[in-house]
C-alpha cells in the first residue's frame, strides 16, 4: 500500500506492505533510536510522537500513520548538543544501558506539552507505559522533574555530576548509540 507521512519535519513516501508495524518501518528508513524492546506493546522503548501524541510504535501499522506527522527521538535532537530534556536525564542520571531512553524522552516531550509543570503523580501516570530494566525509576523521575525546570528556562546547578559530558552518555540520549536488532534471534 502506499504510504505518505512526514517523519521527523521531511515527507516521505513509500510502498509499505499492510502488515509491517509503524516501529519496523521507521527502523528500515534510519530511524534506529526507535527502540523494539517487546513488540507486545509493554515496554515503551518505542514511543513515537504521532501527531503531537506519544504513541507506541509497535502498536500501529505503519499504513495507519499515513497523513499523520510522526517525530522520533532523532527528530527531537538538535543537530548539534541534546535538548533540555536530554540534558536533564543525563544530568540526573536518568539512564544506564540508555535502551528504554528514546521512550522516556519522548513520552516527557508529550507530559511537558500538556503539563508544563507536573506533579509528581503526573510524571508517573505519563511514564506508565515505559520500562526501564536499569535505573529504578527514581533517577528518571528527578530527570523529568529537571527536565521542567530546563524547559521554562530555569538553569539550576547540577548537583548529580557532569554525565552528560561523557560521549557515551551524549550517545545514549541522543539516539545515536547503536544497539543490536535481536529481533530475528532465536531464543533456545
Ligand atoms: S517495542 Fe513497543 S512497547 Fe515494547
Ligand atoms: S536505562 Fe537500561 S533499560 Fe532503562
Amino acid at each position: 500500500m502506499k504510504l505518505t507521512l512526514t517523519v521527523d519535519y521531511a515527507e516521505h513516501e513509500a510502498e509499505v506492505e499492510p502488515r509491517v508495524l509503524l516501529a519496523d518501518w521507521l527502523r528500515s528508513v534510519g530511524k534506529t533510536g526507535v527502540h523494539v524492546g517487546c513488540d507486545t506493546s509493554s515496554c515503551g522503548a518505542c514511543t513515537v510522537l504521532v501527531d503531537d501524541a506519544p504513541v507506541k510504535a509497535c502498536t500501529m501499522l505503519a499504513v495507519q500513520a499515513g497523513g499523520t506527522e510522526v517525530v522520533t527521538i532523532h527528530g527531537l535532537t538538535p543537530e548539534h548538543g541534546v535538548s533540555a530534556i536530554q540534558q536533564a536525564f543525563a544530568d540526573e542520571h536518568g539512564l544506564q544501558c540508555g535502551f528504554c531512553t528514546p521512550g522516556f524522552i519522548v513520552s516527557t516531550v508529550g507530559l511537558l506539552r500538556d503539563s508544563p509543570d507536573p506533579t509528581t503523580t503526573e510524571i508517573i501516570e505519563a511514564l506508565e507505559g515505559n520500562l526501564c530494566r536499569c535505573t529504578g525509576y527514581t533517577s528518571i523521575l528527578r530527570a523529568v522533574q529537571r527536565a521542567a525546570v530546563l524547559s521554562a528556562g530555569g538553569e539550576p546547578p547540577i548537583e548529580a555530576g557532569l554525565a552528560h559530558e561523557t560521549p557515551l552518555v551524549r550517545n545514549k540520549i541522543s539516539s545515536t548509540a547503536v544497539f543490536e536488532d535481536l529481533s530475528d534471534t532465536e531464543v533456545v
